[in-house]
C-alpha cells in the first residue's frame, strides 16, 4: 500500500511542476525583460484595447505570431490583476477577409447600446483598423476601415460585428487607430481617429453609427511623418478645473528622429479640441516609447490615468538582438497635469504605485557593487543643485551606459551600451533640455534591456533601450556628492506570492 502512495504522490508533484511550468515559462533568456511586459515568443508592437473590467486589466496588442518581425497583424492578449504581473492569454483577434487587425481601443457597453450583449451581460466592444494590404501596396485608396468585435465572457473570446466596417470614407489613405471614450455630457461615444497629418472626431450613440465630428492639427505640432495612435481624455489641471489631453503619436519626425509621441492640451466640448497653445510638448522624451494610449473603463472613485507605451521605435524595432521575440511594453505610468517652470501645464507621467510590491531593502551603491547587482533595480538620488551628475552602468567587458544630468540637460549615451550595429540610427546620445522644470529628483527603472528615467517624478521621462552582451553589475559615479539608493526588484514572472497584491 505504502508504494503506490508514495508513486501517487510524487506523480502529483511532478504533475504540479510540469503544469506550473507550462503556465509560466522560463522568461529569462539574454535581454528579456524582467519587470515589463513581453510577448513568450514571435512579434508584438503597440498596445492595443487597455480596459480594466472585472478586476481586471486587460492588454492587447499588436502581434504578429508567426516570426519575429511585423507581418499580418493580430491582435495578443494578455491579463493582470496589478499591471505588473501578465498572464499572456489566447490571441484575441486574427486577420479576417477584410484584412489585418491593426490597433485600436476596446470599451464597456455597460448598456448594451450595440446590442451585441444583453444589460445583465453588456459587451466588451473592441473598435479596431481593418487593413487591407494589397490595396495598399497596389496604390489604391481606402484600405483602412474601422470595425468592431465583441466578447460576452471578458476578452477570453471574440467575435466580429457582421455588418464590418463601421465606419469606412471613401477616398481615405491613412485612417486608422480609433481610440473611443465616453463623452458623459452629451452621452455619446467620442472616436479619435489618425487621418494622415490629423486628427478626426466622430461620435456614436452605439458604436455602430459614426458622424464625422471635426479634426485637428492639420498645422499643429509635429509633423515629420504620419500621425497614428490617438488618444483623447480628460485630466484635473492645478487649479481643478477639467482639462483635454490629445496625444498624437509620429512616425518618423520624432523627438530624435525616428517615433514618439507628442500631445496637446486644450478643451474638447463634445464636438471640437481646441488647444490651449501652439507650444510643441513631448509625452516621453526618450527615443523608446511609442503608440502609448490610455487604459478605459477605469472606475470613477480609482480615478486613475493609466498609460501604457510600446517600448521601442520603428526606425530599428524589426532589427533589435532579440531571439525569440521582440519588443516589451513601457512601466504602466500614471498620468497627471502640473506647471513647469513657465507657468505652462505639462503632463506628467508617474510609475504606478503597484511597482512598490516588486522592492526588496535598499542598498547603497557600494554594496550593489560588492554584490555585483544585476537588473531589474530601481536607483534613486536626489539632485544637490551644483554641478552635473554622471553615472555609468557598465558590465565586464567595458559596455555601458551613460547618464548625465544637471539642471540644464540631461544626456543618455548609448553608443557603447552593448550590441548597437543592428541599425545605425541606434547607437547615439540623446540629449534633452531640462530647464523648463526644476531638477529635484532622479528616478530610473532599470531593466536587462531597458532604462526609464523619472525627472521629478516623471514631470520628465526618458525611456531608452539597449542590449548590454552581459548584464550591467557595476555602477560608477563618476562625479562627487550624490549618494543614490539601489532597490533590487523582483522579476515580474515569478510567481505572484500572497503579500502581492
Ligand atoms: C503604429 C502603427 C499603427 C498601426 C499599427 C500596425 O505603430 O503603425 O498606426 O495601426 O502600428 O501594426
Amino acid at each position: 500500500m505504502k508504494i503506490p502512495l508514495l508513486y501517487g504522490f510524487l506523480w502529483l508533484m511532478m504533475s504540479c511542476v510540469t503544469k506550473s511550468d507550462k503556465i509560466k515559462p522560463a522568461m529569462n533568456e539574454q535581454h528579456r525583460p524582467q519587470i515589463h511586459f513581453s510577448p513568450q515568443a514571435n512579434w508584438m508592437n503597440d498596445p492595443n484595447g487597455l480596459i480594466y473590467s472585472n478586476d481586471t486589466y486587460h492588454l492587447f496588442f499588436q502581434y504578429y505570431p508567426e516570426d519575429i518581425v511585423w507581418g499580418p497583424m493580430h491582435w495578443g492578449h494578455a491579463t493582470s490583476k496589478d499591471l505588473v504581473h501578465w498572464e499572456e492569454q489566447d490571441i484575441a483577434l486574427y486577420p479576417d477577409r477584410l484584412g489585418y487587425i491593426f490597433s485600436g481601443s476596446a470599451v464597456m457597453d455597460h448598456e448594451n447600446r450595440t446590442g451585441l450583449g444583453s444589460m445583465e451581460n453588456p459587451p466588451m466592444v473592441a473598435i479596431f483598423t481593418h487593413h487591407e494590404p494589397e490595396i495598399r501596396k497596389a496604390g489604391g485608396t481606402g484600405y483602412e476601415k474601422q470595425s468592431i468585435a465583441y466578447s460576452l465572457d471578458q476578452g477570453k473570446t471574440w467575435t466580429k460585428y457582421r455588418n464590418n466596417p463601421v465606419l469606412d470614407v471613401s477616398g481615405s489613405t491613412d485612417f486608422r487607430d480609433p481610440k473611443v471614450g465616453w463623452f458623459e455630457p452629451e452621452q455619446k461615444w467620442v472616436m479619435a481617429l489618425a487621418a494622415k497629418d490629423r486628427v478626426q472626431f466622430y461620435s456614436s450613440p452605439n458604436l455602430i453609427d459614426w458622424t464625422f465630428e471635426s479634426e485637428f492639427g492639420q498645422n499643429r505640432g509635429a509633423h515629420g511623418g504620419v500621425w497614428e495612435c490617438p488618444d483623447l481624455f480628460p485630466l484635473t489641471d492645478t487649479d481643478g478645473n477639467q482639462k483635454w489631453v490629445l496625444l498624437v503619436s509620429i512616425n518618423p519626425g520624432g523627438i530624435h528622429g525616428g517615433s514618439a509621441t507628442q500631445y496637446f492640451i486644450g478643451d474638447f466640448d463634445g464636438q471640437h479640441f481646441i488647444p490651449d497653445d501652439e507650444h510643441l510638448r513631448w509625452l516621453d522624451y526618450g527615443a523608446d516609447n511609442y503608440a502609448g494610449v490610455t487604459f478605459s473603463n477605469i472606475p470613477e472613485a480609482d480615478g486613475r490615468r493609466i498609460f501604457v507605451g510600446w517600448m521601442s521605435n520603428w526606425d530599428y524595432a524589426t532589427r533589435v538582438p532579440t531571439k525569440k521575440w521582440r519588443s516589451a511594453m513601457t512601466l504602466p505610468r500614471e498620468l497627471h497635469l502640473f506647471k513647469d517652470k513657465n507657468g505652462k501645464l505639462q503632463v506628467q507621467s508617474k510609475p504606478i504605485a503597484a511597482l512598490k510590491s516588486l522592492k526588496n531593502k535598499s542598498i547603497s551603491i557600494s554594496e550593489a557593487n560588492n554584490k555585483q547587482i544585476a537588473p531589474p533595480y530601481l536607483l534613486h538620488f536626489k539632485y544637490p543643485g551644483d554641478n552635473p551628475v554622471i553615472l555609468q552602468f557598465e558590465n565586464e567587458l567595458g559596455q555601458a551606459a551613460i547618464l548625465e544630468v544637471d539642471h540644464e540637460r540631461l544626456r543618455f549615451d548609448r553608443s557603447n551600451s552593448g550590441a548597437t550595429s543592428f541599425a545605425s540610427s541606434f547607437g547615439k546620445v540623446h540629449t534633452i533640455p531640462l530647464s523648463d522644470i526644476a531638477l529635484e529628483s532622479v528616478t530610473i527603472y532599470i531593466d536587462r534591456a531597458s532604462f526609464e528615467i523619472f525627472i521629478n517624478e516623471g514631470e520628465k521621462v526618458i525611456t531608452e533601450i539597449v542590449f548590454p552582451t552581459e548584464a550591467y553589475s557595476k555602477i560608477n559615479v563618476l562625479s562627487e556628492s550624490i549618494n543614490p539608493t539601489i532597490t533590487p526588484l523582483n522579476p515580474i514572472w515569478k510567481p505572484i506570492s500572497a503579500d502581492v497584491k
